[in-house]
């Protein structure tokens, strides 16, 4: 075989086999095919995508390319769940002990990563003493007893997708759908997971800005899913607007405490639900999602939920006690209220620039390298379709410096106020099942 008459087949839009693209996959993640050759394989792809079969098998090959992580150990159906990101999205943190709280094992390895805040590890770190360093081992033997836990990635996992995600970035081959549903599922299959739950959302905050993108996004991922033998289904959500009210890392640590206790934002809670029924039936702990709904919804209502949470808090070294008492989380040096210059109702807040500003303050990384300051962020007090007066707050800035002026203005640019009455925002848009 050679890369060029590959590259040629996928130009002329004919289908590769299972052995073309290991054949693709393996000399790549080697180094034996080239950068321009890889490139050009990319851009024939983004033009005449792909078959199912071609991502199905594109999905193996790049889970092939490294460490695959056993959960075989575990006992139970291992159900993960993904998002395609968003801003301010708190659904982890409040997922992983909801789920676990009625016997779903929830097994996850979590990335720091680039973005608006930390990643759901980051955000765990501001618990104080928690540890996210632990070996495989230990991890497989705390799923076992707590039924959750939460730690930072080790071994080399998909390392065909690293590489060719970043070529794909220098390239302009990112947007291509077969492409970006074959990388995110690797991805999960090499971690382990019987079956997945996908978080997909669409608007100005998401990757994937428009539906129709998101829902073939959607419908790729569940294929590819099904395919390869793991029970997939999608939700897709709206990311119009941050989710929930905080967007950082401390701050969204205390949103999921409130939200397990059954009195955090709405729109978190209900996405929760939504997402958590699916993983409770796809794990086979109930006949239908709506009875896993009722069965969550019960553990918010008793108190299992938020003692899922404290135990497995205090089982990765943290302070079980930030749950009564979030004083104790990193907290910002200066509250900044941001109030409203007029009377009316918030028609839109701009996701992304909220989120920017949020990365600004220091909340999420900018760079690799960059530093986290778990203590700042922003919490929203008005959303989409509120009532507001002059002088209401729209927003708190929590910062560690004093002079947030810039931010402020960014604030402002966000959100528009119309003098009409504007409807809440549509929060579940579809399902996705095949
Ligand atoms: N996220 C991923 O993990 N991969 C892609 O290709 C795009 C978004
Ligand atoms: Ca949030």
């Amino acid at each position: 075989m050679r890369m060029v008459d590959l590259i040629q087949k996928k130009r002329d839009g004919k289908e590769l086999s299972k052995e073309n693209i290991d054949f693709i996959i393996q000399g790549y993640t080697k180094g034996d095919i080239p950068d321009y050759q890889m490139s050009a394989f990319a851009m024939a792809v983004f033009f005449t995508g792909m078959t199912q079969a071609e991502s199905a098998h594109l999905t193996l090959s790049m889970m092939e390319s490294g460490d695959k992580i056993d959960l075989s150990p575990i006992e139970g159906i291992k159900v993960d769940k993904h998002s395609t990101g968003g801003v301010g999205d708190t659904t982890t943190l409040v997922l992983a002990p909801l789920v676990a709280a009625v016997g779903v094992p929830v097994a996850k390895m979590s990335g720091r990563g680039l973005g608006h805040t930390g990643g759901t590890i980051d955000k765990l770190e501001s618990v104080p003493g928690f540890k996210v360093e632990i070996d495989n081992k230990k991890f497989i033997e705390l799923v076992n007893t707590n039924k959750v836990a939460v730690v930072g990635q080790s071994g080399n996992l998909t390392p065909a997708d690293k590489k060719f995600y970043g070529l794909r970035d220098v390239t302009a081959t990112v947007e291509s759908i077969p492409l970006i549903a074959s990388s995110i599922m690797s991805k999960k299959i090499a971690a382990g997971a019987d079956a997945i739950v996908l978080d997909v959302k669409t608007g100005s905050g998401a990757f994937m800005k428009d539906f129709e993108g998101a829902r073939e996004l959607a419908h790729a991922m569940v294929k590819i899913g099904n395919k390869v033998g793991r029970k997939t289904m999608a939700v897709i959500s709206d990311m119009n607007q941050p989710l929930g009210f905080a967007i950082g890392n401390a701050l969204e640590i205390k949103e999921a405490i409130d939200t397990l206790k059954g009195s955090g934002p709405e729109d978190l809670r209900e996405l929760c639900l939504t997402l958590g029924s699916h993983m409770v039936y796809l794990a086979k702990k109930a006949e239908s999602p709506e009875e896993a709904r009722r069965m969550l919804e019960e553990t918010i209502a008793n108190g299992k939920a938020i003692e899922t949470f404290k135990n497995f808090l205090s089982a990765q070294g943290g302070d079980a006690a930030v749950v009564n008492d979030t004083s104790m989380l990193p907290t910002a040096k200066f509250v900044t209220e941001v109030q409203s210059k007029e009377d009316g109702y918030v028609s839109e807040i701009v996701a992304d620039e909220i989120g920017t500003a949020a990365m600004t303050l220091g909340a999420g990384r900018a760079t690799k390298d960059s530093e986290i300051d778990l203590a700042v962020g922003i919490v929203l007090h008005k959303k989409i379709g509120d009532i507001v007066k002059k002088g209401d707050p729209l927003v708190s800035i929590h910062s560690n410096q004093e002079n947030v002026n810039e931010v402020v203005n960014r604030i402002y640019d966000c959100y528009t106020i119309t003098k009409q009455p504007v409807d809440k925002r549509t929060l579940i848009y579809d399902e996705i099942r095949e």
